[in-house]
């Protein structure tokens, strides 16, 4: 860092009077600030606040986190969307009980944690221990590349590295915490999409509003693709019992519940093509009723188009072979709130 970094210095003055006053402001608990940052990672202040309280009421300390079953965590995280955090967030922590010697304390142990990347391994080190390294998050790289002009694309690999380099030797070694969190809120309340640059502190040395161009900054070279899927789920009641099963592989909501998927791909879902569905229907022919067509649903790459179906069968239907190794199985409809769902099904009355 430059002896007078004119940078930080302005931008903490302005921090001292303006910040935001949250939840985790003040804390130096780095369990405290790691599940913080990891529900702030892909959710907006608001929302995550009140899951982060219930967090870390529920789960106070690395250990209890570890201790804890997966549903149970995941169950605390429905809604929030993005379930990998959670996921990688309770097998960091049973890989640092499993260590046996605390909460890590250097940069490259936390960095080696699960879920943690550069933006989170900065955010924890700064804010928790008071070391002078970086945390750049989206706000950040609009701060940035704004005040310096800087022309790399944010969505390559060249232009992070730029930003990045560049916000580590503004850092300061006194309050680097306060630095980086100066960074995020500046660019939650003044360096917005559609800047207030009457109120920011950083106005006299910022290149883009010099150039009369704050809104071409940051620069990105392209969107990333979304495609589009179409699917279906059939919620199969037998008596009170629902059938669900909880999602396997790599694919988005692992460790999740649903109803009986009719995956279409690209294209629409058939039913009568289902083989869970034909199973059940060889044994009962049941009545299949619809609930919501056409219901959107937007992922980080993936434009969803849901259909959902009701398909009640007689109270003696017999579980299939099919059903059951395809990991169905039935829970009785007063018990479905202890599993975790997508936030989709919530816009469904099912
Ligand atoms: N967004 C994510 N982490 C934050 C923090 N510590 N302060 C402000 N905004 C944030």
């Amino acid at each position: 860092m430059s002896q007078d970094n004119f940078f930080a210095n302005m931008l903490l003055a302005w921090y001292d009077v303006y910040r935001r006053e949250l939840p985790w402001r003040g804390e130096t608990d780095a369990y405290r600030i790691w599940v913080s940052e990891i529900i702030l990672q892909q959710t907006q202040v608001v929302q995550g606040w009140g899951y982060y309280r219930r967090f870390v009421e529920h789960f106070p300390n690395v250990v209890s986190l570890a201790r804890a079953e997966e549903d149970e965590v995941l169950k605390l995280w429905e809604g929030l969307g993005y379930y990998s955090r959670a996921r990688n967030l309770y097998a960091a922590a049973k890989q640092i009980v499993a260590a046996g010697e605390g909460f890590p304390r250097t940069y490259e142990a936390v960095r080696a944690l699960k879920g943690v990347g550069d933006y989170t391994a900065g955010a924890i080190c700064s804010l928790a221990f008071g070391l002078p390294v970086a945390a750049v998050d989206g706000n950040g790289y609009r701060v940035l590349t704004r005040c310096f002009g800087i022309a790399d694309a944010v969505d390559t690999a060249i232009g992070q590295r730029t930003v990045k380099e560049l916000a580590q030797s503004l850092v300061p070694n006194m309050r680097p915490g306060d630095f980086n969190q100066a960074m995020m809120d500046l660019g939650a309340k003044v360096c917005v999409p559609r800047p207030q640059c009457n109120d920011c502190p950083l106005v006299d040395m910022c290149v883009a509003h010099a150039e009369g161009r704050e809104t071409a900054y940051p620069k990105k070279r392209g969107k990333t693709k979304v495609t589009e899927r179409r699917m279906a789920y059939v919620v199969v009641r037998r008596g009170e019992d629902v059938l669900i099963r909880r999602r396997e592989g790599r694919d988005v909501w692992r460790g999740l519940y649903e109803y009986v998927l009719v995956d279409g791909g690209t294209k629409e879902p058939d039913l009568m093509d289902n083989a869970v569905l034909q199973s059940l229907w060889q044994t009962e022919r049941g009545v299949l009723k619809t609930l919501r067509q056409g219901i959107k649903h937007v992922l980080s790459h993936r434009r969803l188009t849901v259909d959902f179906y009701e398909l009640v069968l007689s109270a003696e239907t017999e579980l299939s072979e099919q059903a059951k190794a395809e990991g169905y199985f039935f829970v009785p409809r007063e018990r479905l709130d202890e599993y975790a769902f997508p936030a989709l099904f919530n816009k469904v009355e099912l």
